[in-house]
């Protein structure tokens, strides 16, 4: 009986984090790099985590991404200036963008899928 019980937590302990994977991996299957819009799926990242810096009446070093003109100006620059450059490094490189943590593969593929779409102010 006793080790019934026991067979019984382990297959719980199983099945919720197989349960997790699936969410995770319906998380990247879900994600729509398709229909991507500025004003809907773009611009919300930047609001969310970058804005906090970058706006305001007196942005981090006088870069404010708030308007789509702000975005398109750096989006591909070249080198460290670019947005594409600073969102795309490693976790713990000192130049990622936002400052501490980097966006999801979701967010990051949707801003590429923009991009590759001519990035469109729709
Ligand atoms: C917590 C504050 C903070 C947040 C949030 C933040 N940044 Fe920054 N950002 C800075 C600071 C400070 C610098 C200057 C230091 C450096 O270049 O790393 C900077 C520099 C940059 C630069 C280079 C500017 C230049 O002229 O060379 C880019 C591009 C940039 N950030 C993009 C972003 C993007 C895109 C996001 C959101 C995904 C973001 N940042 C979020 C603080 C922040």
């Amino acid at each position: 009986m006793k080790k019934i019980f026991f067979l019984l937590i382990i297959m719980l302990l199983v099945i919720s984090c197989a349960y997790e994977n699936q969410n995770d991996l319906f998380n990247e299957i879900s994600c729509d790099t398709l229909d991507v819009q500025f004003e809907r799926d773009i611009l919300p990242i930047f609001a969310y985590n970058c804005q906090s810096c970058h706006g305001g009446p007196s942005p981090s070093v006088y870069l404010s991404l708030e308007t789509y003109d702000q975005i398109i100006e750096r989006i591909d620059a070249p080198g460290i200036s670019g947005i594409l450059n600073r969102i795309e490094r490693n976790e713990g490189d000192i130049l990622l963008m936002p400052q501490g943590y980097k966006l999801q593969n979701c967010e990051i593929n949707k801003i590429k899928s923009w991009i590759n779409q001519g990035y469109m102010n729709n």
